[in-house]
């Protein structure tokens, strides 16, 4: 399968999706933005070893030099002083406003070398090559790059579009079962704020996406990817509707923080979702049966749905520190029914004292 999208902003085409089966068109795609240009490929230690000969041949061939810069692979690397071993690399090398990065990894590495791609002489370009199922739903679309600060996950960052993501979905063979599933809890978010009909197809093919046999999860990748295309192209900073996607984080944010990250990130919203669905049921939205429904859903994707080692308070702690991030609200994205989602800004301590009740053992 071949599928191309393009993500248009204020009706300007400016970037597009290309979703394969193989890295075979990779230097075709991308000649179009390297050709005579000097690449930077970024990657992490465990991409590198299994993706970054045959990325790199193929960009070699289109392109006037192919640099590497490989870091060690976590979430703890995605920081300042990774960044800037990669300022280092670019000046060494020599690399001007012309020549591009290319960000060949998972969530962590596409959003440290966008964010390198961004301040880098105040701005280059960069190509994503995402390579974990989150990043390729959800983190290589909508030009959001960052990193952590301190224990402040995410808290510099800038809006950088790629010039062009290529899904090359093979590699998903390669990923853990954990990563995998972890990709899983954002795109039942995707069904769940947006396509009801898109929830139930994932909740019926359960059993061929965690054999991630292709054909099924080509679709998927596609269906999620309309999803976040949709919503990107609304919103593009965040501003109304794009705050639906964070339904899930607000409770999951919190209890990914608590936990030390020692929790992979899709695991925690997907627990999110899961308090946020019992929220929407006792505000009277959804009926319990849903509520207990999702919890069987998420089971079956390998997601948990109960957390342990975490008082309510300690949580509640954690989203009041980022409810200062917006005007003294905690911004919370409910269900109106399965697939629609709405913010709220209404929502009490209480209430997410039961949420969590529902989630917290
Ligand atoms: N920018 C955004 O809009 C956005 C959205 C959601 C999440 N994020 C960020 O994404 C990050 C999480 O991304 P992630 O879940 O992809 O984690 P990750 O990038 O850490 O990748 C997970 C692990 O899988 C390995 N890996 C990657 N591809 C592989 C493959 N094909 N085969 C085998 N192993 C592979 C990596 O080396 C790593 O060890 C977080 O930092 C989060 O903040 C950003």
């Amino acid at each position: 399968m071949s599928e191309r999208m393009t993500i248009h902003l204020d009706g300007r085409s400016i970037y597009d999706i290309v979703l394969e089966t193989s890295f075979g068109n990779l230097g075709r795609e991308a000649a179009h933005f390297v050709s005579g240009r000097k690449v930077c490929i970024v990657t992490d230690s465990n991409v590198a070893e299994l993706y970054l000969n045959e990325v790199g041949n193929i960009l070699a061939s289109c392109c006037s030099r192919v640099v590497n810069f490989v870091f060690p692979a976590g979430e703890e690397y995605k920081n300042l002083d990774t960044v800037q071993k990669l300022y280092e690399t670019l000046i060494l090398e020599k690399f001007d406003r012309k020549d591009v990065l290319v960000a060949l990894g998972g969530g962590v590495v596409g959003d440290l070398c966008g964010f390198a791609a961004a301040t880098y002489l105040r701005g280059v370009s960069f190509l994503q090559i995402p390579t974990t199922l989150l990043s390729q739903v959800d983190s290589s679309i909508g030009g959001k790059t960052g990193v952590d600060f301190l224990a402040y996950k995410n808290m510099v960052g800038a809006f950088h579009m790629p010039k062009m993501v290529y899904s090359n979905m093979a590699v998903l063979q390669t990923l853990s079962e954990e990563q995998f599933s972890s990709g899983m809890g954002e795109v039942i978010k995707h069904g769940l704020i947006q396509n009801g009909d898109y929830y139930r197809w994932l909740e019926d093919c359960s059993g061929e996406i965690m054999e991630r046999r292709l054909q099924t999860c080509e679709e998927m990748i596609l269906s999620s990817d309309l999803i976040k295309q949709r919503v990107v192209e609304e919103d593009p900073k965040e501003q109304g509707v794009r705050a639906l996607l964070n339904f899930g984080h607000t409770l999951g944010h919190a209890i990914e923080k608590e936990k030390q990250f020692a929790m992979l990130h899709g695991h925690c919203v997907g627990l999110g979702c899961l308090a946020a669905a019992y929220i929407s049921h006792l505000r009277g939205n959804i009926p319990l049966e849903e509520v207990e429904r999702l919890s069987r859903v998420l089971s079956r994707f390998g997601l948990p749905v109960t957390v342990s080692g975490l008082t309510p308070e300690q949580i509640l702690q954690a989203t009041k520190n980022d409810k200062k991030m917006d005007a003294g609200t905690v911004k919370f994205v409910l269900l109106e029914r399965i697939g629609d989602a709405y913010v709220d800004r209404t929502v009490s301590e209480e209430e997410m004292r039961q949420g969590l009740s529902y989630i917290l053992r």
